[in-house]
C-alpha cells in the first residue's frame, strides 16, 4: 500500500466505565476517500474528535505522513487545524462573523496571514465553490441550511488541510443539496489531492464519496472494504445497516456497477 496520509494505530477511548472505542486502525492514503459508518451513538464522532485533537484518546498514535502527532503536536492547534480541516456535525460558523471572516478566520488566526492575504485565500476557495459574491458580506443566519454547510467547507479548505473530516456533512439537507455536497467533497479529494474523512448515516451519500467504506460498531470496524463489496459482506450488522437502502437506489449509484 502506499504510504498513507492519515494513519490510526489502535486507537481506544473511554468515557467512565463505558467504552466507545476500543482499539480502532484506518490508514488513509493521499487522494483517497474513507466513509466511516455505524450506529447513532457507535462513537463515529468521539474518533474524529480524537482524530483532530479535540478529545484526547486512552490509547493509540495518530499519526500524519507518518509522523506521530505526539501530545505536543496536539496541543499545538494551529499546527492541527492547518493539517486537519474539520467539518463539525453541526456546521458550526462564527455567528458574529460575515461569510468573508469566518471563511479567512483560519489563514488569518491560525496560519497568521495578513488581513490581505487571508481574504484573498478566502475569495478564492469561495468562488472555487460558487458562493456568490452577494454572500460574502452577509452572517451565517442570513444563509440557508445547505449554503451553511458550503461555507463551512470553505472555512475547512480555506487553511489548505493535508486532510479533512467531514462529520454528517448532509444531515438536514434536502436531497439535492446533499448530492451537491457529496459532489464537492469529491472534488476536494480528486482535484485538490486532499484525503477525506467523511461520517455518514446515509448509504446513499457514502457510496458518492467513498473509495473505501469502514463501519464502526460496539467500539470496533467490524467490516471495510470497496462501497461495491458491501453487500456482499456476510455480516449480519452490516446487512442490517444497508437493508433500508437496498430498496431505493442502492445499486443504480456510483461505486456499484
Ligand atoms: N464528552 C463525552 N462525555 C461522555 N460521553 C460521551 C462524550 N461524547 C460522546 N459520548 C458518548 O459516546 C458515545 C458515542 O458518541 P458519538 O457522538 O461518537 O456517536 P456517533 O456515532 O457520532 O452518533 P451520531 O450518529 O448520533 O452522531 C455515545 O454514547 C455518547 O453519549
Ligand atoms: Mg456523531
Amino acid at each position: 500500500m502506499e504510504h498513507p496520509r492519515i494513519e490510526v494505530r489502535n486507537l481506544k477511548k473511554s468515557f467512565r466505565e463505558k467504552v466507545i472505542l476500543d482499539g480502532i486502525n484506518l490508514k488513509v492514503c493521499a487522494g483517497k476517500s474513507l466513509v466511516i459508518i455505524g450506529a447513532s451513538g457507535s462513537g463515529k464522532s468521539v474518533l474524529t474528535r480524537c482524530i483532530v485533537g479535540l478529545l484526547k484518546p486512552d490509547n493509540g498514535d495518530i499519526l500524519l505522513d507518518g509522523q506521530l502527532l505526539n501530545p505536543d503536536l496536539m496541543n499545538n492547534r494551529a499546527f492541527i487545524a492547518s493539517s486537519i480541516g474539520y467539518l463539525f456535525q453541526n456546521a458550526a460558523l462564527f455567528d458574529s462573523l460575515t461569510v468573508l471572516e469566518n471563511v479567512s478566520f483560519g489563514p488569518l488566526f491560525m496560519q497568521k496571514r495578513n488581513i490581505k492575504e487571508a481574504n484573498q485565500i478566502a475569495k478564492e476557495i469561495m468562488l472555487k465553490l460558487d458562493i456568490n459574491p452577494k454572500f460574502w458580506f452577509l452572517h451565517p443566519k442570513e444563509l440557508s441550511g445547505s449554503s451553511r454547510k458550503i461555507v463551512a467547507v470553505a472555512r475547512a479548505l480555506a487553511v489548505k488541510p493535508k486532510v479533512i473530516i467531514f462529520d454528517e456533512p448532509s444531515t438536514g439537507l434536502d436531497v439535492r443539496a446533499s448530492q451537491k455536497l457529496d459532489s464537492l467533497i469529491r472534488d476536494c479529494v480528486e482535484k485538490e489531492n486532499i484525503t477525506s474523512i467523511t461520517i455518514t448515516h446515509d448509504m446513499n451519500s457514502a457510496r458518492r464519496i467513498a473509495d473505501d467504506i469502514a463501519m464502526l460498531h460496539e467500539g470496533k470496524f467490524i467490516w471495510s472494504g470497496k462501497s461495491n463489496q458491501m453487500n456482499k459482506s456476510n455480516n449480519i450488522n452490516v446487512e442490517r445497516f444497508i437493508q433500508p437502502f437496498l430498496d431505493t437506489n442502492f445499486n443504480t449509484i456510483r461505486g456499484s456497477q
